[in-house]
């Protein structure tokens, strides 16, 4: 078959280790799974017993134009309908993007290390992919603006950005905005942004209508706690959404994904909530970092990129013995250190005993 030449030396995504699979291998009873930035405390349990009582008709498609969540939706962020789309997850609107505005002899550009999906569809796309690095874990907005040229397609900014939780200041993505020519769509990803806890952090859904080519990637997989349900959504100028349109497919979201997502919007309580409850627990990972002289970075997500002692690979694979599945940085371009989705007060605490006992084999190691 004529496959892509460039798929030959690219891989399919490979999913972290599953619970089954770790109790399996190590004989534990409890294991728990702080690998992918998943919500612990669930999704609000209105949605939980509207799941359970949905009543949808199996044989009937979704609505192609999730009219009645689009209304919701638009009235609750207070933007146009016609500013939305949906996507299956917002790893789907990635696609979308990529699909719509890259291909040989465009580039796009975007940050290393970053969510690794920009890379991989441009890259199926035929774009030249042009990384800048983390500057201690921030975008370096200046080396963007320098990478810029007239075969620019898409730029990238992942705020806060995976793997590091790192959060753009609002007067450089600002700054940065003015820079950036029209023709070129800046995407905003923004999958943790109910997390932020950064007082004073602007909404940038308030900078679309100046910057009519950006674009907001936002998701119901994380703080809503329904990545089951792969629901994801952009708001852009409505141009731009009709665009993205044409190449999404006609019904790529269900209809119990729709129905829930639209109920979530409900929740508002339960989001504050889990940003709260996020908050205090990522403070007990910098006292644990501090206590313990180890590097974290600044993260505004529910995750931390925390160092640790010798290989990362390694780490992780103690990690698991002890029942905690985490993300090694080896993979994420973040060698010495893991990512850790922020559990409970009770799974963190659980975490840290795990983390104690690879400190104390490493200075005996010493
Ligand atoms: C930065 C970022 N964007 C997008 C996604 C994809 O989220 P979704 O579940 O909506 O496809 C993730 C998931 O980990 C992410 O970290």
């Amino acid at each position: 078959m004529r496959w892509k030449k460039v798929l030959d030396d690219m891989k399919p995504y490979k999913p972290g280790r599953s619970i089954e699979e770790v109790k399996k291998q190590y004989g534990l009873k409890e294991v728990i799974k702080l690998a992918s930035n998943e919500n612990p405390y669930g999704c609000a349990p209105s949605v939980q017993t509207f799941i359970e009582n949905a009543g949808i008709e199996p044989q009937i498609y979704p609505d192609g134009y999730a009219g009645s969540l689009r209304k919701k939706l638009s009235e609750k962020i207070g933007v146009k309908e016609e500013a939305l789309m949906f996507g299956n997850g917002s790893d789907e609107i990635v696609m979308i993007i990529s699909r719509a505005l890259l291909g040989s002899g465009t580039n796009t550009i975007m940050a290393t290390p970053t969510f690794p999906q920009y890379a991989h569809n441009a890259k199926i796309e035929g774009a030249e992919i042009r990384e800048i690095p983390l500057q201690d874990g921030q975008h370096d907005l200046e080396e963007f603006v320098k990478a810029i040229d007239d075969n620019t397609s898409v730029v990238w900014l992942c705020n806060p950005n995976n793997p590091t939780g790192n959060l753009i200041p609002n007067d450089d993505l600002l700054g940065f905005l003015k820079r950036v020519p029209d023709n070129i769509l800046v995407v905003l990803d923004e999958a943790y942004f109910e997390y932020i806890t950064e007082e004073g952090h602007t909404d940038s859904l308030t900078l679309l209508e100046e910057f009519p080519n950006a674009i907001v990637l936002r998701t119901f997989s994380k703080a809503y706690g329904l990545a089951a349900f792969r629901i994801g959504y952009a708001v852009g100028e409505p141009k731009v959404i009709s665009y993205l349109n044409t190449v999404r497919s006609p019904f790529n979201v269900t209809s119990l994904s729709l129905a829930i997502a639209e109920k979530a919007l409900e929740a508002d309580k339960f989001i504050k909530k889990c940003n709260l409850l996020n908050g205090n627990e990522k403070k007990r990972f910098i006292a644990y970092a501090t206590n313990n002289k180890l590097h974290l970075f600044d993260s505004e997500a529910n995750f931390v990129l925390i160092e640790v002692p010798g290989n990362a690979d390694e780490a992780s694979e103690k990690l698991l013995t002890h029942g905690f599945i985490v993300r090694s940085g080896e993979a994420l371009g973040t060698p010495g250190y893991v990512r850790v989705t922020i559990g409970t007060e009770e799974q963190n605490t659980g975490f840290f005993a795990a983390f104690d006992s690879l400190l104390t084999d490493a200075k005996l190691k010493l």
